[in-house]
């Protein structure tokens, strides 16, 4: 099945020092999910959030559809503390060593849902004996770490080949990608099955960002 466009600002592009605001101006922009990209500085080389600040997101009164996306060498300590703090879904990288079915299954334990995360360097078979555990598979369009990178076309092969298994196998997954999405490539990522958009940079310098969200919306 086809799902609709999802777009989901990613808040690292967003002010930090009034990230309520962010938010709060993506979701009337009219984004339907946010996402937090959770940087540990040893999974990727650099540091952001921890779950008290999506706890205090909610307090300020946040209702949005929280997309957590962890970029930890240790994911499976902190799935506890994202799902009490509001997180909807709670996605968790392939790459370090940790038990991910365990993990994921913990996720919907914890009432969100779960999805799994490819880099780039990682082949899409790395993640076909899980795809039918998920609620959503992200492929990395950029190496994680920092917003504001280009966009990696070599990516779209993947997206056709998990795109693939999902139609073939009648699973239901959403598809998502991260990195250097424009309104330019998620149109080619839409084309190669992906979804669901996380847009940092170019939603959060967009000068119309409600036009941004109804151009993702029309894909
Ligand atoms: C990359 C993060 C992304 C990042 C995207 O490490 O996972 O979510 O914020 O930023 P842009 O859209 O600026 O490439
Ligand atoms: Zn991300």
């Amino acid at each position: 099945m086809l799902h609709s466009s999802i777009l989901t600002p990613s808040l690292l592009a967003g002010n930090h020092a009034h990230l309520a605001a962010s938010a709060q101006a993506a979701a009337q922009a009219g984004a339907p999910w946010l996402h937090l990209d959770i940087m540990d500085g040893h999974f990727v080389p650099n540091l952001t959030f921890g779950a008290e600040v999506l706890a205090a997101l909610r307090r300020a009164g946040l209702k949005t559809f929280f997309d957590t996306h962890l970029m930890l060498a240790e994911p499976q300590k902190y799935i506890e503390a994202f799902a009490k703090a509001g997180a909807n879904l709670i996605s968790i990288h392939i790459e370090p060593a940790y038990d991910h079915r365990a993990t994921l299954a913990r996720i919907r334990t914890l009432g969100c849902q779960c999805g799994i995360v490819l880099n780039p360097g990682t082949p899409a078979s790395a993640i076909e004996p899980l795809i039918g555990l998920v609620d959503l598979v992200l492929v990395m369009t950029v190496q994680p770490g920092f917003g504001g990178q280009p966009f990696r076309s070599d990516m779209l092969a993947k997206l056709k080949e998990i795109d693939g298994w999902r139609q073939s196998r009648k699973l239901n997954f959403r598809l998502e990608v991260d990195g250097g999405i424009d309104l330019v490539t998620a149109a080619q990522c839409r084309a190669a099955g992906a979804d669901t958009f996380v847009a940092g940079t170019s939603f959060f310098k967009a000068a119309d960002q409600a036009a941004f969200a109804r151009t993702i919306a029309g894909f």
